[in-house]
């Protein structure tokens, strides 16, 4: 049986992208049936739409309120079928709604070994603080931004001063750690 996927994303996707490839390649028994996006400019809109991948993008300020684009993303959600919503990139911290309808089926990827440097700059904070193990956490998301059970967690050591490069470093652990840790969690789900 192939399990049914959401993934958001707010920018370039390349997590999108290798969890779709991952599907389309066959190492992972699921689809990608749906992917949200806030921003409809972004690069993933583009990835999404070369791999055939439904997307809803919307502009938030378009809703009264987040609630309202919230339920939006849940109606699509369901009518889609979906079983697992896979943040990847996306930007925007997940209100009640959303957390409402998909309680313990949302996962997240962070850039940094949390609890340690929650929020949207993890990457920069942990550099700027001269850390010199870095690593990726993907974790359950709750109410507290970034703070939800952790499920996977790699480290990796770096002593440079170069962000590009650590972006690049952190991007090469992400991918297969998700596709991996997505694969766990669909195995361990009941049929
Ligand atoms: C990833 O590094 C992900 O861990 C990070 O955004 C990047 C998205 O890259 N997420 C966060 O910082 C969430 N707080 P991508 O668009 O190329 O997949």
């Amino acid at each position: 049986m192939r399990h049914r996927l959401a993934v958001f994303a707010s920018g370039n996707g390349t997590n999108f992208e290798a969890i779709v490839t991952a599907c389309e390649r066959g190492e992972l028994p699921a689809e990608v049936v749906l992917m949200v996006c806030d921003k409809p400019g972004a690069r993933v809109v583009e990835r999404a739409a070369r791999h055939g991948v439904e997307t809803f993008a919307f502009a938030p300020k378009e809703y009264a309120s987040k609630a309202d684009y919230e339920r939006e993303i849940v109606e699509r959600m369901d009518s889609a079928g979906v079983e697992l919503v896979c943040l990847a990139g996306y930007m925007r911290i997940v209100g009640d709604v959303l957390l409402g309808a998909y309680a313990g089926r949302i996962i997240n990827i962070h850039p940094s070994l949390l609890p340690s440097f929650r929020g949207a700059h993890a990457i920069e904070q942990a550099l700027e603080y001269g850390v010199k193990v870095f690593g990726v956490t993907i974790h359950y998301v709750d109410a507290e931004l970034d703070g939800g059970r952790i499920i996977a967690q790699r480290a990796f050591p770096y002593e440079g001063h170069d962000l590009g490069e650590l972006e690049s470093m952190i991007h090469a652990v992400e991918h297969p750690l998700y596709v991996e840790t997505i694969g766990k969690l669909l195995n361990t789900k009941k049929e």
